[in-house]
């Protein structure tokens, strides 16, 4: 796909340097251009309860909503090495935070640490998605 966004990777990159993993070891960055064209970034975030831990989409998606901003244009995730195969994508407690503040048309773009692997739509990770529509929001 055309069109990928070097700063968000730039930031999401960043941000992975923070991730707070001393369980699963895996590090993993996002990092969100809202509507208003701010870059909100966060890394995942473990703890010893193991099922506290936070996901990096969950801390940017903090970050946005502390901004002000409401809407995600593209989001941007970076875990993984280099070449291991793999393809850090959102997990599906991710995918519906995320759809929270998307439009079909969000992007997603998933990188490991070497560089971009693959983009989506929300629509296409996320198909026939509930939302606040379906309560009439
Ligand atoms: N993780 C994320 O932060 N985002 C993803 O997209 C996939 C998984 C985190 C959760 C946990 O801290 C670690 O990666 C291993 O699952």
């Amino acid at each position: 796909m055309s069109d990928i966004p070097q700063d968000l990777f730039e930031a999401a990159r960043r941000a992975r340097g923070f991730a707070h993993v001393p369980y699963s070891r895996f590090k993993v960055g996002a990092a969100i251009r809202s509507e208003d064209g701010t870059i909100h970034a966060g890394c995942n975030i473990e703890n010893a309860s193991y099922p506290q831990g936070q996901c990096a989409e969950s801390t940017a998606i903090g970050g946005m909503i502390m901004s002000g901003a409401k809407r995600i244009v593209e989001i941007a995730v970076v875990g993984g090495e280099e070449g291991t195969g793999t393809l850090c994508t959102p997990c599906g407690g991710c995918r519906q935070r995320i759809r929270e503040f998307s439009t079909p048309e969000t992007r997603i773009h998933v990188f490991d640490a070497g560089g971009w692997r693959k983009s989506y739509t929300l629509n296409e990770i996320l198909p026939d998605s509930f939302g606040p529509d379906n309560l009439g929001f």
